[in-house]
């Protein structure tokens, strides 16, 4: 059986199954397994940041590799640049985990949790897998490390800070060619815009389920993304259009920052 079609059922839901991991690492199916710290900055926490990132790497280093795997008939220059993300995802990984070694962190210290894997595997076209891993988790991510990267600096550490920079240049290239890919095979196949706006659903339906499992609402995460802001630099470099970042402005709640000129 391929890989992708093993199952788990999480509050109902049924999502790909989880990854393989070392026996080191204890894997979390509800966010309320996931280490929690009352001083998201303390040095546990910042240990735990770290190693939550890697583990979030290595499923993007997966889900790529996967999507070569599972689609061997997609165009070649596409391909291409799945196997160059891949080999990004690699170095996030193992620049992550120095960095978490260093500061006196090892792996399988915290919980680990494999939601993006988890949910991207479930569509079975590529371009819905790149909508929800490239344009939805990975654009998410430029937004938290371009907020993160000046809170690790203010705090002195300038290393982890230029980890995250180096991570952040990359993450923009692998938004901005999935945008464009996107856009490509949905012309070339109507039919293909059903698929991703489905797999968008199915994303958001489960966000709100496993959210609700654990105390919170859509709202409460919108606010928290709100809270670190939004990357529009960098979004627009990944190739969102000026009307689609004030989209995801206006869901961040965030519509005071949208002008009839395009995003500030
Ligand atoms: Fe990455
Ligand atoms: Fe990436």
């Amino acid at each position: 059986m391929s890989i992708t079609a093993r199952r788990k059922t999480v509050q109902g839901i049924q999502l790909c199954a989880d990854p393989a991991r070392e026996a080191c690492f204890h894997i979390a199916q509800h966010d309320s397994e996931m280490a929690v710290f009352e001083d998201n900055m303390s040095e546990a926490a910042r240990r735990e940041r770290l190693h939550r990132h890697m583990n979030n790497e290595m499923g993007a280093l997966e889900i790529a590799a996967q999507c070569l795997a599972d689609f061997p008939d997609a165009p070649w220059d596409l391909r291409m640049q799945l196997a160059r993300q891949a080999s990004d995802e690699s170095r996030h990984v193992a620049a992550l985990y120095r960095r978490l070694r260093q500061l006196g962190g090892r792996k399988g210290e915290f919980p680990i949790g494999n939601f993006e894997w988890a949910v991207t595997n479930m569509c079975d076209t590529l371009a819905a897998r790149l909508a929800i891993q490239n344009r939805t988790f990975e654009a998410g991510q430029m937004d938290l490390l371009g907020a993160l990267r000046k809170i690790w600096r203010s705090l002195g550490d300038e290393t982890t800070a230029e980890v995250l920079e180096h991570i952040l240049a990359d993450e923009i290239n692998h938004v901005r060619f999935a945008n464009r890919w996107i856009r490509t095979m949905v012309q070339e196949d109507r039919r293909l815009l059903l698929k991703v706006a489905s797999a968008i659903r199915f994303l958001a339906e489960t966000n709100a389920t496993l959210l609700a499992g654990a105390g919170a609402t859509t709202t409460d995460a919108a606010k928290k993304h709100a809270d670190l802001g939004i990357n529009v630099e960098d979004r627009r470099h990944a190739d969102f259009s000026d009307d689609e970042i004030n989209e995801i402005l206006k869901q961040a709640g965030m519509s005071a920052f949208v002008s009839a000129e395009g995003p500030a």
